[in-house]
């Protein structure tokens, strides 16, 4: 035990079944080794630890690592209070008496503040990675789907023609901001907590400094009490967590649309479907749903930490604790949704020419005739009530859009000419949008150049 000195008796067994982050925070050994050899080579540095001391100390945190590794060691998960107690009981066993040094000036606050601010920018590094493969895998995709057309819809109604490029370079567009999110996570946990102590910093003169260069930090934090209290950064993971797997749902969710009987738009593939017990026609989108219904978990993470730091008296606090299932079950499931979906986009099959007679038989081009309206001095107000009875003819005549004839649209409007009649047909359509940003192929082209030159260039 760490703090046996004023107890006489040791913590009741449910009480220790009760408060033990122990099965939970042990994937945090690694950044508990690292923090524990920084701090080690720190105190040696200042004069705290004899040579022997500090190589003995760093050769049992390696073996303990080592041991970990190999799962032979920790036997016992229900018999420690955290992942800090466990390691330096076990170095005690090692090393013997040495071990009751490494914590010279240092407290658990600052010791657990320190290894999940290592574990979080590592985790979204990760992440970052993650999002980079499916932002490739949805470019290649775009690459081949420049002039595959497809409805593009507001209200869940059709709107305007656009291509599968198009879509695909919108979420290309998500999946940036999102990894935008986690630089500054990066940032915000990129501070050393070392020396920070309980609360109030320490009377023995630590080198912060070194610490902090030896664990890579961008700098030291700033005040002792807030470090030691501060859960700020992982808020931060878990609010661009849940914005990640938003944008993953509106994906899941056209995946599952696009891949009904109705839309019959894309396959996904056998890897990626599973059947029914009963139906046997049946082949069901279950990882995409999955991708949809695993938003709720990160959501209700964020609102879990949100609330235990909510009122929470300063500074440390047991409740601070609740901390690590939030996050890592956040970073788990935010990682395999990411795989998973890359997954998918790089083995579905797209049906290219679904919508092109549909289209090309709709109405979808009735802006398109408006703005030529415009361009012929015609007020818009004025040009939407044309067009929209030009519609209203067509389909009291049971007739397509490209069915009209010159004098059909003249019973309208006398000011339309000849050349307007090429503006209702479907195949010109996409090409003769002018702004950026629109679904011109020669546009979205350039887009996905530039997606390509930032992705390798990263
Ligand atoms: N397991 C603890 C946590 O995760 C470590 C810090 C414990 N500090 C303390 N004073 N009891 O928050």
């Amino acid at each position: 035990m760490l703090w046996g000195g004023r107890f006489r008796k040791n913590l009741d067994k449910a009480a220790l079944r009760f408060s033990t982050s122990f099965p939970i925070d042990i994937r945090l050994l690694p950044e508990d080794i690292e923090g524990s050899l920084a701090h080690a080579e720190m105190l040696s540095k200042i004069g705290l630890l004899s040579q022997k001391e500090f190589d003995d100390i760093a050769g049992g945190l390696k073996k303990i690592e080592k041991e970990w590794n190999g799962s032979a060691w920790p036997k016992d998960l229900d018999s420690y209070e955290d992942v800090h107690s466990a390691i330096e009981a076990r170095l005690y066993e090692l090393i013997g008496d040495a071990a009751g040094k490494l914590h010279t000036g240092r407290s658990r606050n600052d010791q657990i503040a320190t290894c999940e601010r290592l574990w979080t920018k590592k985790a979204c590094l990760q992440i970052k990675s993650l999002q980079v493969s499916l932002q490739k895998t949805l470019l290649s995709s775009a690459e081949r789907h420049t002039e595959t057309l497809m409805p593009g819809y507001t209200h869940l109604q059709r709107a305007q023609p656009i291509s599968l490029a198009f879509h695909f370079l919108a979420y290309m567009e998500m999946l940036e901001r999102d990894k935008n999110r986690f630089v500054h996570v990066i940032e915000a946990s990129d501070s050393n907590p070392l020396g920070s102590a309980a609360l109030a910093g320490s009377t023995l003169p630590l080198d912060r400094e070194l610490t902090r260069q030896i664990l890579r930090f961008e700098k030291s934090t700033a005040n002792a009490m807030d470090t030691v209290s501060d859960r700020d950064y992982f808020l931060d993971f878990l609010h661009a967590c849940g914005v990640g797997m938003m944008h993953l749902s509106r994906l899941a969710e056209e995946m599952i649309l696009w891949s009904t009987s109705e839309w019959n738009f894309i396959q996904l593939s056998d890897e990626y479907s599973t059947g029914s017990s009963l139906m046997p026609q049946k082949k069901n989108p279950d990882m995409a749903e999955l991708i949809r219904g695993k938003v709720g978990r990160v959501y209700g993470h964020y609102m879990a930490l949100s609330t235990t730091m909510k009122g929470l008296p300063l500074s440390y606090n047991r409740d601070l604790q609740e901390d690590k299932i939030p996050v890592f079950d956040s970073f788990d499931t935010y990682c395999d949704c990411l795989e998973i979906m890359t997954g998918m986009i790089a083995t579905m099959r797209v049906n290219d020419r679904r919508f092109e007679s549909e289209l090309a038989g709709s109405f979808s081009l009735a802006t398109d005739l408006a703005d030529a309206l415009v361009m012929k001095g015609v007020a818009f107000r004025e040009a939407h009530r044309i067009v929209g009875q030009i519609v209203q003819f067509a389909e009291e005549k049971g007739q397509k859009f490209s069915d009209l004839s010159l004098s059909d649209l003249k019973t309208i409007y006398s000011g339309f000419a000849e050349s307007d009649l090429e503006l209702l047909k479907i195949e010109q359509a996409l090409k003769r949008k002018k702004t950026t940003g629109s679904p011109n192929p020669d546009l979205v082209k350039q887009q996905i150049e530039r997606w390509r030159k930032t992705l390798t260039a990263k």
